[in-house]
């Protein structure tokens, strides 16, 4: 069965997105603003959702269309094939946003979606009522400039909920974004990996994951573990071939140190659930105290912005001291996200390269220093 897929990802790494789907064995990748779009089959269903690292969530691309009014988001939405994916028995809420559209009322765009799905489902199986008591397929729309897209979303919970991190310390990134972070630094299996302000370790957890070609999600469900159309085996069958593909025997080790005893706990704690035993090292230590334990190495790090934590001065007398720190060495190359736009004055270098990326709602850029 020929699939199309969305994904819904962070402003800034739908390139990274899409790398990671051709090296998945995605077809047909087009990127858009906040959302990659390709195909695929049943298999790359359980693969994305499995192996990602990157994406916040997986959608099936039911069908867009142009709409300004009730009655054409009416009839656009009836016209596609819903009874293709959801059986009688399903539930299908619908939840969605609208942007730069005529059509703004969400509620009321939410309820015209909704009914014109059961009317379409009502029509093909012969029913005039649905209790919904089966499986959730949760529909989400989006309305941007008028074009409606209409998705019924794969995972249940975002992605970025690995399953390692229940409780996380003050001010935690989100481990898409640390996993993006990682790739950007090129974190590879045979690298020292530090992050001097680890808070719950997600830095040093994500870029092991990626290094070691770990598939993020392999021990957390999926809604589409319940979706009756798809074949049964597909889980087991990705899950073998992650399992695969992991790196093993690698010279890869992580050091994550912070000045907080409870993070540094939380991070020990997110470690032990991950398969790699030994690699991961978490300890107590002050910035200013930080010395690398080895000849060469990557520094990756998520600082206090003077938002959340600390204030804006605490925060950039951490980023002189980082500057005094990470020193400019062969073999070493550091990365660091914030969004203080006077972040190179004060680490005392202007960074070999930039990228602008968004820390949830945060405008941010990744600071990279590699020459
Ligand atoms: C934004 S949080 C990092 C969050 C982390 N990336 C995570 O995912 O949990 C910043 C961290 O810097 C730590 N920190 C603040 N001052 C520090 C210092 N002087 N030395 C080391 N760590 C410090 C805080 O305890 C906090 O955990």
């Amino acid at each position: 069965m020929k699939i199309n897929f969305v994904i819904p990802c962070l402003l800034g790494v739908e390139g990274i997105i899409s790398q990671e789907l051709k090296s998945l064995g995605a077809e047909n990748i087009t990127t858009e603003n906040g959302r990659v779009l390709f195909s695929g089959d049943e298999y790359m269903l359980a693969r994305v959702n499995i192996c990602s690292h990157f994406a916040q969530r997986l959608g099936i691309l039911i069908g867009s269309f142009k709409a300004q009014s009730f009655e054409e988001l009416f009839v656009g939405t009836k016209a596609l094939p819903w009874e293709e994916w959801i059986g009688r028995e399903d539930a299908f809420p619908v939840k969605g946003y609208s942007l730069k559209s005529a059509l703004f009322s969400i509620r009321d765009c939410q309820s015209i979606i909704k009914k014109a799905v059961a009317k379409r489902l009502e029509e093909k199986f012969k029913l005039s009522w649905f209790n919904e008591t089966g499986p959730i397929h949760q529909i989400q729309f989006s309305i941007m400039n008028d074009i409606v897209s209409l998705i019924i979303d794969t995972s249940g919970p975002g992605l970025h909920k690995r399953g390692y991190r229940p409780v996380a310390s003050a001010a935690p990134i989100k481990e898409t974004l640390a996993a993006a972070i990682c790739s950007l630094a090129k974190v590879k299996h045979y690298h020292t990996l530090y992050d001097p302000m680890c808070g719950s370790g997600t830095l040093i957890i994500e870029g092991a994951l990626l290094a070691h070609n770990i598939a993020p999600n392999q021990n957390r469900n999926f809604s589409a573990q319940r979706f009756s159309v798809l074949p049964k085996d597909i889980w087991k069958h990705e899950e073998e071939r992650a399992k695969s593909l992991i790196k093993k025997n690698t010279d890869f080790i992580g050091f994550g140190s912070d000045i907080d005893k409870n993070a540094v706990d939380i991070a020990r704690s997110c470690a032990t659930a991950v398969p790699l035993k030994g690699k991961l090292n978490f300890e107590v230590c002050d910035l200013k105290d930080f010395k690398p334990k080895s000849e060469r190495g990557t520094i990756v790090c998520n600082p206090p912005y003077g938002e959340r934590l600390l204030d804006a001065d605490k925060a950039r007398s951490l980023y002189r001291i980082m500057g005094e720190k990470f020193v400019r060495k062969h073999g070493w190359s550091y990365y660091i996200i914030t969004p203080d736009e006077d972040f190179e004055v004060i680490f005392g270098r202007s960074a070999d390269k930039r990228r602008k990326l968004y820390n949830g709602m945060i405008k941010c850029q990744l600071y990279m220093y590699f020459k």
